[in-house]
């Protein structure tokens, strides 16, 4: 199983801390954002990895990551995202690494408590499709929101005004390699974006998605008010009192 971070675009969000820098290299806690998707994968057992980076100070990543040898990795793959294209359009760019095997796709400023290992695990057993995490969140708004049926997920609605439920889908997914022909059928959103819930709700219309609520906490990064939170939570993780 291959691994990607996703870690371009101009975190226009939370403008102006990315003006002059990448959001993923902005601090949480004690280390740079990306350091925590890295540390999940590398803890599920995945040690081939891309990082797929974009927008300003794109060669930062090669200087603070290098080989990822702090990860106990020997190498570190890296691709550049040329627009600001949405998630499924940085995914796309992983085609060649990827290749015919599976992939975990994990958002550069996304944070889990726990670990993603026995379902990595679990996934490699699932004869094909994908599968997403799922998490009861306040905010289900400023999400994905998942509308489950039963064992399955029926419908995957971005962001929606009307929440149909609260349960977020996380910035973490697991793809065969089917992924990147559905990638190339997709048609910019109404925010100009290639949007990875609409490669989930493919998935869901082939019956071949599955899913798992996670336990832990979970957090992103998207605005001012979850960048402080991620900070919260790692700082309170490692035992400081804030
Ligand atoms: C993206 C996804 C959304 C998901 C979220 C998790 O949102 O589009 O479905 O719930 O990541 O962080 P974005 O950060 O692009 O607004």
């Amino acid at each position: 199983m291959k691994g990607v971070v996703l870690a371009g675009g101009l975190g226009t969000r939370l403008s102006p801390l990315t003006r002059v820098t990448n959001k993923h290299l902005l601090p949480v806690y004690n280390k740079p954002m990306i350091f925590y998707p890295i540390q999940t994968l590398v803890d599920a057992g995945i040690s081939e990895i891309m990082i797929v980076t974009g927008g300003n100070n794109a060669g930062e990543f090669l200087r603070l990551i290098g080989n990822g040898e702090e990860f106990g990795l020997r190498h570190m793959n890296y691709t550049y995202q040329k627009r600001e294209g949405g998630i499924a359009d940085a995914l796309a760019l992983t085609k060649h690494f990827v290749g015919n095997d599976k992939v975990v796709v994990i958002l550069g400023d996304n944070f889990i408590q726990g670990s993603i290992k026995k379902a990595v695990e679990d996934f490699e057993t699932q004869p094909k499709g994908a599968k997403i995490f799922l998490k009861e969140v306040p905010n289900p708004k400023e999400f994905g929101v998942a509308v489950l049926n039963g064992k399955q997920v029926s419908r995957i609605i971005e962001k929606p005004k009307d929440p149909p439920t609260n349960l977020a889908v996380i910035g973490i997914y697991m793809y065969d390699s089917d992924v990147f022909d559905i990638c190339d059928t997709l048609v910019p959103s109404d925010r100009g974006e290639l949007e990875i819930t609409d490669v989930n709700n493919e998935y869901i219309r082939r019956g071949v998605m599955t899913y798992e609520v996670i336990q832990g906490w979970w957090a992103d990064c998207g605005s001012f008010e979850a960048l402080l939170r991620s900070n919260l939570l790692v700082a309170r993780e490692n035992g400081i009192e804030v």
